[in-house]
């Protein structure tokens, strides 16, 4: 029993975490509920092999791990997790932690630590970010649960997150739920933003008649500058590469219907419970829905033809790509502060105290959303806690002030013209809405109070008023 942790679970993401601890020197001990598995992982390890202990038996796996026991799941979300932990709950003694590394809804991270607490039993909720590259050589952290059994992981997280300029991207965020509340507003940003990058791919395509090559060079080009990100770069690497059996470009020949796995949806779900706005990131999760439904699309398309139009923005090409550059930066800043906004509400209603400028910092390394930008949110929310909106941040109100113009101006000519920019588009209602001194509910109170004599503030007087609807009805 000399491992320093356990992992559970060995798809993808579980054997090359525990790959990336056996490479920073931890001994690991493995466990898969289909063994072959295990064998399999020890084979792929190379001379990684002599760091890790195969386990045939959930037995032999807990008897493997030095006391207290650390046995992180890296097993499906959902249904596996309950029953996995249920398997070892037995075999483990008081103050052992079970780690759930997986995409968890934050809900049941949080019934589940309570009921392990029950038990005697150490929880922690943890979100990791950045895919199969990520996990094996430094994906970012993000730590939900009590700071006395995040102590005790910690060397080995630290170890294997991302470093940005040397600091490890892996913090602990809140209690019970924290990481992975914030894992899942990882991901509805990364919604927001492949939606976005999606749509101006879209209008640069058939909306000004570049090639996916040259739109890769485009997205190369961007990448230099204020879009500079993960995902702005592997954008430009799949519009370039070439299906090797058709020698179309890739991107033709891959079904246009988007999967998801909930991640996206839920951020969707806790913003609306929470009251606040997730316009671009439900957006995006409706775009993805829309294009699964393949057989719709295709007969409405059929029924009502009218393909998209060229686009006549901008006079010439070349200014065309810039303000679509500026469009999708806008977008995107809208989208993150959006996010952030989602997860300030979540940490007061939980009580969690989110560090964001903790948040933001360790999303500059690692996860799929990582870009320059986080940098500049990173330290806005250093600067003021509390503020009200990303957007008046020192650090980014010239950068999006520069950009925003851009957003109606492509919106407006994308829809005159008969392409679907839901989430660019969403992105643009919010901000105008949002930026009007005076918005429409005036009207809506009105209808209210007339209906339902739900009373209304007046702007000349205190307390609430009732419309004189009875002179008005007769
Ligand atoms: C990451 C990713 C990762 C994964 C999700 C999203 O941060 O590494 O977000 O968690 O890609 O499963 O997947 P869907 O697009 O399938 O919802």
């Amino acid at each position: 029993s000399d491992a320093d942790i356990a992992v559970v679970g060995l798809g993808v993401m579980g054997r090359n975490l525990a790959f990336n601890m056996a490479e920073k020197g931890f001994r690991v001990a493995l466990y898969n509920r289909s063994v072959e598995r295990i064998d399999e992982a020890i084979a792929l390890a190379g001379p990684l092999a002599k760091n890790l202990v195969a386990c045939h038996t959930p037995e032999d796996l807990v008897a493997a791990v030095k006391k207290p026991r650390a046995l992180l799941l890296m097993v499906q979300a959902g249904d596996a997790v309950d029953e996995t932990a249920a398997r070892l709950q037995p075999l483990m003694d008081k103050g052992d932690a079970l780690i759930d590394a997986g995409n968890a809804n934050f809900h049941d991270t949080v019934r589940r630590e309570h009921a392990l607490a029950e038990a005697g039993l150490a929880y922690l909720g943890v979100g990791v970010s950045g895919g199969e590259e990520g996990a094996r050589h430094g994906p970012s952290i993000m730590v939900g649960g009590k700071p006395e059994v995040y102590a005790r992981v910690k060397p080995i997280f630290e170890a294997i997150a991302a470093k940005f300029q040397d600091t490890p991207c892996c913090a602990l965020l809140g209690t019970d739920g924290a990481g992975h509340f914030v894992k899942t507003i990882h991901n509805g940003i990364e919604y927001a933003d492949m939606q976005m990058i999606g749509e101006v791919y879209g209008l640069l395509r058939r909306g000004l008649g570049l090639t996916p090559a040259e739109i890769g060079d485009v997205f190369e080009r961007w990448s230099e500058g204020p879009l500079s990100s993960y995902l702005v770069d592997i954008t430009a690497t799949v519009l370039k590469t070439v299906d090797p059996k058709t020698g179309k470009p890739l991107v033709d020949v891959i079904v246009d219907s988007a999967g998801q796995k909930g991640t996206g949806r839920w951020s969707a779900i806790e913003a609306l419970a929470l009251g606040a706005p997730a316009s671009s990131i439900t957006a995006a999760v409706e775009a993805r829905g829309v294009s699964a439904d393949r057989a719709l699309r295709k007969t409405l398309s059929e029924r009502f033809p009218g393909a998209a139009q060229p686009l006549t923005l901008a006079g010439n090409r070349e200014a065309a790509i810039e303000l679509l550059e500026k469009a999708l930066l806008a977008g995107k800043i809208l989208a993150y502060t959006e996010g952030f906004a989602i997860m300030s509400a979540a940490s007061r209603e939980y009580g969690w105290k989110l560090p964001l400028a903790e948040v933001a910092r360790i999303w500059r390394a690692g996860c799929i959303i990582r870009s320059t930008l986080l940098d500049r949110i990173a330290s806005a929310y250093d600067q003021t806690p509390d503020i009200e909106s990303l957007v008046l941040a020192p650090g980014l109100t010239p950068l999006f002030e520069g950009a925003v113009g851009a957003l109606p101006e492509v919106v407006a000519e994308a829809f005159r013209h008969g392409h679907a920019v839901p989430a660019l588009s969403a992105a643009t209602s919010r901000w105008l809405a949002l930026r009007q001194p005076r918005s429409t509910a005036d009207l809506t109170q009105g209808q209210r109070d007339f209906f339902g004599a739900h009373g209304f503030g007046r702007i000349d007087a205190e307390g609430q008023h009732h419309g004189p609807w009875s002179q008005s009805e007769g």
